[in-house]
């Protein structure tokens, strides 16, 4: 099994490279963002739970995140690997991946930090909330986002770095480029 968490503030380009990098190696695609905005659109208990957090750009509660990855995992048992994305997010979630992929002695083989300046995040999420229906693209909820980021999710680098698994890649330029950048470090894990 291959799995790869791609990491990044909001804004980064984490869901743009995960469809080519999951076509490409045929991983199987989560994104925690993904499944809640489903879940909320849906408006099943624990969208309608999650939505109060999301339309204020908080993290939703660990153990919610947690148990649906752990559901996610144990629903693709055939997979060749699993990319992760928007999650872990916390410490306490990175803990908990190690702890259910080590059930399945597969554990992480990369982490792949997306780095782009924070006025490129702002711009790139604005454009995208004039088009994209996602309540949390709007400037309020946007700025509010990249503090929870600062607060809560930067850490989760020092956590895999202390690990040797991050490799940090410049994520602005055109998205063929970053994704050829992002190949090249898959590209000498698998070899
Ligand atoms: P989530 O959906 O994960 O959102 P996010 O981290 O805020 O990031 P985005 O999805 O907005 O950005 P992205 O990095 O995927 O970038 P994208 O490719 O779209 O989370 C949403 C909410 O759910 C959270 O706030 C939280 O409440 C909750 N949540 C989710 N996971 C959680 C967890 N694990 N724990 C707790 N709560 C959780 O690109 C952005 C834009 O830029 C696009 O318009 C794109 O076209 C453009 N773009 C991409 N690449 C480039 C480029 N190279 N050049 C120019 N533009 C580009
Ligand atoms: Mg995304």
């Amino acid at each position: 099994m291959f799995n790869l968490v791609l990491f990044g503030p909001p804004g980064s380009g984490k869901g743009t490279q995960s469809t080519n990098i999951i076509e490409k190696y045929q991983l199987v695609h989560i994104s925690t963002g993904d499944i809640l905005r489903a879940e909320v659109a849906n408006e099943t208990p624990l969208g309608v739970e999650a939505k109060k957090y999301m339309d204020q750009g908080m993290l939703v509660p660990d153990e919610v995140v947690i148990g649906m990855i752990s559901s996610k995992l144990d629903a693709t048992p055939d997979a060749k690997g699993f990319i992760f994305d928007g999650f872990p997010r916390t410490v306490a979630q990175a803990d908990a991946l190690d702890n259910l992929l080590e059930f399945k002695n597969s554990p992480i083989n990369i982490v792949l930090s997306l780095m782009v300046s924070e006025d490129e995040l702002k711009s790139r999420l604005i454009s995208r909330g004039e088009v994209s229906g996602r309540s949390d693209d709007n400037e309020d909820v946007i700025v509010k986002r990249i503090k929870e980021y600062h607060a809560k999710t930067s850490p989760v680098a020092d956590y895999y770095k202390g690990k040797e698994k991050l490799v940090e890649i410049p994520g602005e330029g055109t998205v063929d480029s970053i994704f050829n950048a992002l190949c090249a470090e898959i590209d000498a894990k698998l070899d």
